[in-house]
């Protein structure tokens, strides 16, 4: 029996794409989410900075899902190194972002979320990466959010322990600005490289990450403050140190 996901890969073939709101010559939405005016904003130093003693292919052999992790906080330093990896903004060219990552058609949909538990002159909340400047801004400054996405996680303690968790958002009007509901297929697609440059990154600096696909979307969103349709957490990752 044919379930939702026959049926979306079905109806996401290129037969059934109609004229995209970039084929209708609509204007393209803005490359990153506004920072808020009222909420501070972390200069971050530089990511290259940071000294990453490993060979790639050590790298990739070393990498596994970690779930345990030390109790020694991450460094800003560090963070700033983990953000460029996964969503850092190498240049922008005719209004385009071009980051380390890949995505289709460099429509970069994501933002990324990161709930703060230990890292070096933080106080633990909520921020949000502002990739196009290498910033990050405050969300919500408050110790509680992390039992709260642990619970909308579905009990995933590990994300208390984490030094950091990352959530990325998929702005889903960026990505289907070009390619219409096949854009959808392509958000989850870019979701994947993020996540694999922050397992190879992680490493690069004695820390291990998880990845988190099981959790309630609704609980995620909300605690984001987003609407699930527009805007939708689209995966996780917790990082801390090595043991
Ligand atoms: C799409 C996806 C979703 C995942 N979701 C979770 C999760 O919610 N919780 C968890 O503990 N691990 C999760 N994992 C990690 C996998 O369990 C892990 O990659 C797998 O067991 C293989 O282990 P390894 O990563 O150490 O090689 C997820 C992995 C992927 C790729």
């Amino acid at each position: 029996m044919d379930g939702i996901g026959r049926e979306f890969l079905e109806k996401t073939k290129y037969k059934y794409l109609i004229m995209s709101d970039q084929a209708k010559n609509l204007p393209q939405p803005p490359l990153e989410l506004k920072a808020e005016s009222d909420k501070k904003i972390i200069v971050l130093p530089q990511p290259k900075n940071v000294d990453v003693n490993i060979k790639l292919v050590e790298a990739m052999e070393n990498r596994r899902s970690l779930r345990r992790y030390s109790d020694k906080p991450l460094t800003l330093e560090e963070l700033s190194f983990l953000l460029w990896c996964t969503q850092g903004v190498k240049r922008i060219s005719h209004n385009v972002t071009f980051r380390m990552v890949p995505s289709a058609g460099a429509r970069h949909a994501f933002e990324t979320y990161i709930l703060m538990n230990r890292v070096d002159g933080l106080s633990p909340g909520l921020y949000r990466y502002l990739a196009l400047d290498h910033k990050l801004q405050e969300v919500e400054i408050c110790e509680e959010i992390a039992d709260k996405l642990v619970d909308a996680c579905l009990g995933q303690t590990f994300i208390k322990n984490s030094a950091v968790t990352f959530i990325w958002v998929a702005v889903a009007y960026r990505m289907t600005w070009r390619y219409g509901e096949r854009g959808y297929r392509y958000m989850f697609l870019d979701a994947g490289h993020v996540a694999q440059n922050l397992y190879l990154a992680a490493e690069g600096i004695g820390c291990g990450t998880c990845v988190i696909g099981a959790y309630d979307d609704d609980a995620v969103n909300r605690l984001l403050g987003i609407d699930g349709k527009e805007q939708f957490a689209i995966y996780l990752a917790a990082v801390g140190k090595k043991i």
